[in-house]
């Protein structure tokens, strides 16, 4: 049995103890011969395959980043103006090593692109992976917690700049249309204020919350800002709502966007367990010749879904979800 592994989309934390997770399990316990492919797609259209082994496989669980490297290439994407030959580029190479089946470790786009291999008659097994936790089907995805991490510890630092200054501290995150990022490094940093793409925010109200702490004798405030919430057009997250805060309550306000930090470095022990289970998963898949699925944490337990089911499909956040709620009832500001 051959295995081809590829990682596509952005990067996170938790990838390289995937390929790890994948390459030990298959090696080791199954005897499969393993490939890695670079650059995602883009590696199989290119030819740009290598054999995995145990050696090029070590060192690998605490490793930021992807040592496959990694793209953002759609081989089903249309295009006007050729004829897309990508798909019949990657038959062909994966006929060339003798490939079986396809690793695809990715995000949303990597789940609609593994799904789509399957239709033209590739097996395919895919891992979830992404900061911004927005893939439909599982509870968590490694990265998440990671970038979590990361977010919290920056929001943790604005708190004692705040106060010193009597500031309100403007913080965007990451998330892209999902707001788990902001609610998550939010409530776990103690913001004032969480606004996510998913729940829509007034102004006044965010004011009112801002005066009622000064009222109360804290005269700073936190607010954790989702990249993707609604701004008018041209104006990022954090710009915009630092400019309408300062224009609505008179207090000077400062802003920070955390950036391409949260997606870089070692991964949490968290993240790192739930890569090497999800690694190891998708090899026991391949074993029993269970293609087209995803990998899915539901719960404690390492699962998987078909591809068809989370394909398209974007996981939001709810106005139920036990933090908002939470947070709710302790006077957090959700906007
Ligand atoms: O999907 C992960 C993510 O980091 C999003 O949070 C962010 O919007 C996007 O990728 C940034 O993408 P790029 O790497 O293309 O700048």
């Amino acid at each position: 049995m051959k295995i081809g592994i590829l990682t596509s989309g952005g990067d996170c934390p938790g990838i390289n103890a995937t390929i790890r997770g994948v390459c030990k399990c298959a090696l080791n316990h199954y005897g499969m011969e393993v490939y890695g492919i670079h650059n995602g797609f883009r590696g199989l259209m290119d030819g740009h395959v290598n054999r995995l082994t145990e050696e090029s496989t070590s060192g690998l669980l605490t490793l930021g980043g992807t040592i496959l490297g990694t793209s953002r290439e759609k081989p089903f994407k249309k295009t006007s103006t050729s004829l897309n030959n990508k798909p019949s580029l990657i038959i062909k190479t994966l006929e060339e090593y003798g490939i079986d089946c396809l690793v695809c470790i990715g995000g949303n786009g990597t789940q609609k692109t593994a799904a789509k291999l399957m239709e033209v008659g590739i097996n395919v097994v895919s891992i979830p992976k992404t900061i911004d936790n927005d893939v439909w089907g599982t509870d968590f995805s490694f990265g998440f917690d990671s970038a979590v991490s990361i977010a919290a510890d920056a929001i943790d630092r604005l708190h004692s700049t705040a106060s010193s200054h009597q500031r309100v501290m403007v913080i965007e995150v990451m998330g892209h249309k999902a707001g788990w990022l902001a609610l998550y490094s939010g409530m776990a940093g103690g913001g004032d204020i969480i606004l996510m793409p998913e729940i829509p925010f007034d102004i006044h109200r965010i004011g009112d919350t801002i005066i009622s702490r000064l009222k109360k004798g804290k005269p700073y405030s936190i607010v954790v800002v989702a990249e993707g919430i609604n701004t008018p057009e041209g104006k990022k997250a954090a710009q915009y709502i630092a400019e309408e805060i300062e224009y609505e309550t008179g207090f000077e306000t400062r802003e920070t966007v955390l950036g391409y930090i949260q997606r870089g470095g070692s991964p949490t022990a968290f993240d790192r367990n739930l890569a090497t289970l999800m690694g190891g998963h998708a090899v026991e898949l391949i074993s029993k010749g269970q293609y087209g699925r995803m990998v899915a944490l539901q719960g404690n337990k390492i699962d998987s879904i078909p591809l068809t089911e989370t394909a398209g499909k974007l996981r939001l956040v709810t106005e139920d979800h036990e933090l908002v709620v939470n947070g709710r009832k302790m006077g957090i500001c959700f906007g």
